[in-house]
């Protein structure tokens, strides 16, 4: 194997360039020569890729975003897609194929390791719900995002004494909402995983006046509601009248945390030694504390467990 391509599918994430930069300079390290595919499958399709070098890859771990660009390309779903794409992968003599995304990119890595390209996926998305991980890249940046965002609505809404309802991405997954739930101290948190009926949130609510808190925090894993339906309901059924904030795109974006470079580079390397060693078919996992390949049909069977114990911390710490 002489020549690896790279790309980056899906949801754009914090720490996405730093594994960029990784699987360059640790494959080039290795005697290969890496290709960089612009706008994930959809480039790939176009066959718009560049060659990676040393200096091309300097200067990116501290920016947020992708410098290959992301695309989610629908077209690319299709057999007849990805059989051009294993077309496309020889013509440039690209003999292994790096993704960097979440769940549907590592869907796609499938499909081109079954039509006989050798590949790797590197979890990156900032919803932590992927299978053969623990951990995917961008879910640190994201939560300290949210963290800081709602520690500045906390100190509006404590002035005014009302209640905030605050809407968190994550997609079908409630890891973010959660783990910022406990960060946060907020009092309510609404995840997909653990349905609560809006009623229940107008009875918590008064509770948690009654027990002598003057003003609350809602925050609503977009799975779950949106915003505004939480807001709507609450102020339809009881006497609170909410503030609701989008949290959006502001969560993706900004500078990586040092624990997602610093796991990013790891990932990236141990990506290098998968083709290095065979083990190509995997998704490159921290499990247990360690970087490790886990073979794609192997984490799809590991699934990514709901964190009950933290839901069961969350539901004391909250009162
Ligand atoms: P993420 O990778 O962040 O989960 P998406 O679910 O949008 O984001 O997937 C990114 C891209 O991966 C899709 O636009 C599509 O090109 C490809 N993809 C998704 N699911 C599949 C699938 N089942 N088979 C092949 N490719 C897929
Ligand atoms: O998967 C990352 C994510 O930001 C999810 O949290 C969110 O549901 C989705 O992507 C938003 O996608 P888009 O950028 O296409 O609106």
């Amino acid at each position: 194997m002489r020549r690896i391509g790279i790309l980056t599918s899906g949801g754009d994430s914090p720490g996405m360039n730093a594994a960029i930069r990784a699987v360059t300079r640790c494959a080039i390290a290795q005697g290969f020569s890496v290709m960089g595919i612009h706008r994930g499958y959809a480039g790939l399709l176009e066959n718009d890729m560049e060659e990676l070098t040393l200096r091309s890859v300097g200067g990116i771990v501290q920016r947020g975003g992708t410098i290959l660009g992301t695309a989610r390309s629908p077209q690319f779903a299709t057999e007849e897609a990805q059989r051009r794409a294993v077309e496309i992968l020889k013509n440039a003599s690209i003999d292994g194929l790096v993704v960097i995304g979440g769940d549907g990119s590592m869907r796609g890595a499938m499909a081109l390791e079954d039509l006989g390209i050798p590949t790797v996926t590197i979890p990156g998305t900032i919803d932590n719900d992927m299978n053969g991980t623990e951990y995917t890249l961008g879910f640190d940046t994201t939560l300290n995002t949210i963290i800081d965002a709602v520690s500045k609505i906390r100190d509006t809404i404590a002035s005014h004494a009302r209640v905030a309802v605050i809407e968190v991405m994550g997609r079908h997954a409630g890891h973010l909402a959660l783990n910022a739930g406990i960060a946060c101290g907020a009092e309510i948190v609404l995840l997909p995983e653990r349905p609560m009926p809006l009623e229940m949130v107008c009875d918590k609510l008064r509770e948690t006046y009654d027990s002598g808190k003057s003003y609350s925090i809602v925050l609503v894993a977009e799975g779950a509601y949106t915003g505004f339906e939480v807001r709507d309901f609450i102020k339809a059924n009881s006497s609170f009248d909410p503030s609701v904030t989008v949290l959006g795109y502001i969560q993706r974006g900004g500078s990586p945390s040092a624990r997602d470079n610093v796991i990013a580079a790891q990932m990236g390397e141990e990506a290098v030694n998968a083709f290095l060693q065979g083990c190509t078919g995997s998704v490159i996992g921290l499990i247990g504390g360690q970087i490790m390949a886990t073979p794609y049909e192997e984490a799809v069977a590991l699934g990514h467990p709901f964190e009950e114990r933290k839901y069961e911390l969350l539901n004391i710490l909250s009162r």
